[in-house]
């Protein structure tokens, strides 16, 4: 498996995922739109020509929002997910980030799972932060 920034050509399969993994997700236009916005950033994992997850993340100053990291169904459980938030936090330490966060909805225990696997800490709830369904978001910190 190979870590790479996102280009173009594998954007409908980050759509792709996007609508396996999420009520609202990305359409691939959304996605060519982030990549020509400096402050968004995309990692793709692939294996030969097949993309099986991505992170985004936005980076402003010395601070990291992840916004979203997903594996497609085929591929969990196998360290896709890890080797993605690892070279989020090698770019956050090559880019000197000191601070970064995310939402999660508290139900989601793979990815809570996941986030408190690199340190991540919980740092309050946000009410009814999603819709489709309605759930409240835990807000996780971790500084570098
Ligand atoms: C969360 C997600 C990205 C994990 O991806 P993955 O590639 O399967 O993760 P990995 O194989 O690297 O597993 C890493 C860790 O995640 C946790 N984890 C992953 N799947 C899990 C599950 N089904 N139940 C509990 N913990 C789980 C474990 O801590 C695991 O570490 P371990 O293998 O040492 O136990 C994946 O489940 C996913 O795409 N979910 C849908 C999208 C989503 O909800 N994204 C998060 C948005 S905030």
């Amino acid at each position: 498996m190979k870590i790479e920034l996102l280009s173009k050509k594998d954007a409908p399969c980050v759509a792709k995922i996007e609508q396996e993994c999420f009520s609202t997700p990305f359409k691939e236009s959304d996605i060519l739109e982030y990549l020509d916005n400096p402050i968004w950033h995309f990692f793709v994992a692939k294996e030969e020509e097949s993309v099986l997850g991505y992170i985004s993340f936005i980076k402003i100053l010395d601070e990291i929002q992840i916004v979203n990291v997903a594996t497609s169904q085929e591929y969990r459980k196998i360290g896709v997910g890890k080797a993605l938030i690892s070279a989020l936090l090698d770019f956050a330490k090559e880019n000197e980030a000191t601070k970064l966060f995310l939402e999660v909805r508290e139900s989601n225990i793979a990815a809570i799972s996941l986030y408190r696997g690199f340190g991540f800490y919980e740092v309050g709830i946000s009410k009814n932060h999603y819709k489709e369904p309605t759930e409240n978001a835990i807000l996780m910190n971790l500084e570098l």
